[in-house]
């Protein structure tokens, strides 16, 4: 899990939407759910309460805070990282179980209106999702879900890229290299490390430039030089992209999880309101949207 603290600690503001530009049609579903959100929420006489799973910078809850611009919600956002947000129209509230309070969540006894998630409750154990399903909903409440597909090009782009760190982090001239750099720091065996770099990059078609290792690499090697540095580490580019390959494993698994969550909705709610592979402007599988309501 360290690999989301330090994901969410270099892009506080970010959301796992970004990079899905190209997709409108997700951005669509939300309003779609707000749309749903807002109808029923008419007439309300105390603010609806929504649980966003795994909420992260809170991608989900800003999309229906957004849209519901007249009915009141207060959002509980859930997350095992250290990470929070805030959302702009202030009739809506939002409160935390996050990093180390996370499980607190679980111990408390509370149901939503709704349980709302964008790429999040796939990451939870199945266990956890079930007591979810079946402790913090009521009859009626909506279940809103983005979550990745194994078909999707996530799942696919995330197999080419680490696929292309192994072939960085396991090379055996870069590490050779590396200990030489580690012995007594030379332009030479700078140049000789980035001229491998290169051709690992140009075999996996840029995808090691594309994850930000020749960044990296290259930041470290040039300090060593500016600074006169005898020696040059290369271990924390180690450590950084082994983090980021946990996380993109991470998220292979969470969309093997997401038809083992539609199973068990199918056994806790009344209908399935949409059910839908969303796909991108090169109708290329993005994700899978579905609402369902509890029974
Ligand atoms: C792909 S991000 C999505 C975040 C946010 N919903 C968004 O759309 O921007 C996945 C989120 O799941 C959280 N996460 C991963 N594994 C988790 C787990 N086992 N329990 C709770 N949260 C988890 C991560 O910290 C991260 O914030």
């Amino acid at each position: 899990m360290n690999y989301w603290d330090s994901y969410w600690k270099s892009k506080p503001a970010s959301s796992c939407l970004e990079g899905l530009g190209a997709a409108p049609r997700l951005e669509e579903c939300w309003r779609e759910s707000a749309k749903i959100v807002t109808k029923e929420g008419n007439g309300q006489t105390s603010p609806k309460r929504f649980l966003d799973v795994a909420c992260g910078s809170g991608a989900a809850s800003t999309k229906i805070s957004k849209e519901c611009e007249s009915v009141k919600i207060k959002f509980t956002g859930i997350d095992r990282a250290n990470v929070d947000f805030s959302l702009e129209n202030p009739i809506h509230s939002v409160s935390f179980y996050n990093g180390e309070n996370f499980n607190a969540f679980f111990k408390r006894s509370e149901s939503f209106d709704a349980i709302i998630s964008n790429f999040g409750i796939e990451y939870l154990e199945l266990e956890e999702i079930r007591t979810i399903l079946e402790t913090k909903t009521r009859p009626g409440s909506l279940f809103i879900a983005n979550c990745h597909d194994h078909n999707s090009l996530v799942s696919f782009t995330s197999k080419e890229e680490i696929k292309a760190l192994d072939s960085f982090l396991n090379d055996r001239l870069l590490k050779k290299l590396e200990v030489a750099l580690s012995q007594g720091f030379s332009v030479s065996l700078a140049k000789d490390y980035l001229l491998r770099l290169k051709q690992l990059n140009d075999q996996s078609e840029g995808r090691l430039a594309g994850a930000g290792v020749t960044e990296w690499v290259i930041q470290q090697l040039s300090k060593s030089q500016q600074r006169g540095e005898k020696t040059c580490e290369l271990d924390m580019v180690h450590s950084v992209f082994e983090d980021y390959k946990s996380r993109l494993y991470s998220q292979i698994n969470a969309s093997l999880k997401t038809p083992k969550i539609l199973n068990l909705l199918q056994g806790v709610s009344e209908e399935c309101l949409k059910e839908e592979l969303v796909r991108d402007s090169q109708n290329k599988i993005v994700s899978k949207f579905f609402i369902f309501r509890m029974l």
